[in-house]
């Protein structure tokens, strides 16, 4: 918080205790960037004065030089909770993960369904708890990347819908509803109701990660994510190509649109590594996406080499991941740098009223 973002909040009166704003404990955060003030200020259970007192908050904030909009987060106490100096973190809303991380593109046939897989096998090799949902409707290939193409269809009990299992990771995919081949028309409405279906309804046992296999190009996959507010973020895997990078970009921007998190960018297919020799090609350029992620302001996250194991094993159905060696390597690596990005947009979650 800035001196002058505190001082002008101090100056203001919390109408309960006759205190300034920041000595009553009113205020959670405050932050500035580009012109923008954002604060979060705490209610009290059926308090009358908060939007008299936004509305001084707004004013007294866009009177600083270099402020155009404020930007106020409300978090509400409970009623009937005594309340505390210090608020703890309140219990987060059941999650059917520890973390959820959606995989997406903005463009089709980078490689995020094997990113996806191998991630998966790659979180699952160091020992934790891993599903995968399958969330693209239009060619779902988790399947046949985890060989679990002879799925007969999925199974509902009282404990919720069955995933099927491979390689230790949890899985449920659309491709388990639909024969193979068969075109499937969804409208955006089913796709949205399927994945937030799947997410919620799955008995995923509470996995340390979830990761989505988003469909390409569509928005609808990207809502459905938005408004089950409990994906962590988003990874967006792109080429070196300026093609691959441009549609990046707007992938972020539709992500950024519905208030999902970025987590990262990944350059897949990064450098081409020979199989004999292990000399490395850069085939298609190299090191684009780390300076677009520089550009953007989001994490670069890691990059995966171009290697014939990575198409071979996918097709085997059993992840280049799981075996040793470079691709493997580069996999771990790029688990550990996402296990971090996830931490660092994770705050505690109180309840949120965003107005
Ligand atoms: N790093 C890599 N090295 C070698 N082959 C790769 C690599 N990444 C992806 N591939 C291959 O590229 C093809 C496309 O990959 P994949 O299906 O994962 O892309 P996608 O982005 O999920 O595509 P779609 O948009 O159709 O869902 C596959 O044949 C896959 O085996
Ligand atoms: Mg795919």
């Amino acid at each position: 918080m800035t001196d002058r973002l505190t001082q002008t909040l101090d100056a203001i009166r919390d109408p309960a205790s006759g205190k300034g704003l920041i000595s009553a404990g009113r205020i959670e955060g405050a932050n500035e960037k580009d012109g923008v003030a954002t604060i979060v200020l705490k209610v009290p259970a059926g308090d009358d004065n908060t939007p008299a007192l936004k509305m001084q908050i707004d004013a007294a904030l866009t009177a600083l030089d270099g402020i155009d909009r404020v930007r106020l987060i409300t978090t509400m106490e409970r009623a009937g909770k005594p309340e505390k100096a210090r608020p703890e973190p309140k219990p987060q809303a059941p999650r059917p993960a520890k973390r959820i991380i959606a995989v997406a593109a903005g463009k089709g046939g980078v490689g995020k369904s094997t990113v996806t897989a191998n991630l998966a096998a790659a979180f699952a090799k160091r020992g934790l708890k891993v599903g995968v949902l399958d969330a693209d409707v239009y060619g779902p290939s988790i399947p046949r990347l985890l060989g679990l193409r002879d799925v007969p269809g999925l199974q509902k009990t009282d404990d919720g819908i069955q995933p099927a299992e491979a390689h230790g990771i949890k899985v449920v995919s659309m491709g388990f509803l639909t024969k193979p081949g068969a075109a499937v028309v969804w409208r955006g409405p089913m796709v949205q109701g399927a994945i937030t279906q799947f997410l919620n309804e799955t008995a995923w046992d509470e996995p340390d990660v979830l990761l989505i296999d988003m469909p390409p190009g569509t928005g609808d996959a990207q809502l459905a994510i938005a408004q089950t507010a409990a994906v962590d973020g988003a990874v967006i895997a792109c080429t070196p190509q300026d093609l691959a990078l441009d549609d990046a970009r707007k992938a972020m921007a539709m992500f950024e649109q519905t208030h999902t998190p970025i987590l990262g960018l990944i350059e897949n297919m990064s450098v081409f590594l020979c199989p004999h020799c292990g000399e490395p090609s850069e085939i298609f350029g190299h090191g684009g996406a780390r300076s677009e992620a520089e550009t953007m302001g989001v994490p670069f996250l890691g990059e995966i080499p171009l290697h014939i194991d990575l198409r071979k094993r996918s097709d085997e159905g059993r992840p280049a991941a799981l075996e040793e060696g470079p691709v493997s390597k580069a996999f771990a690596r790029l688990a550990e740098s996402i296990l971090v990005a996830c931490d660092e947009v994770r705050k505690p979650l109180p309840e949120i009223v965003f107005s």
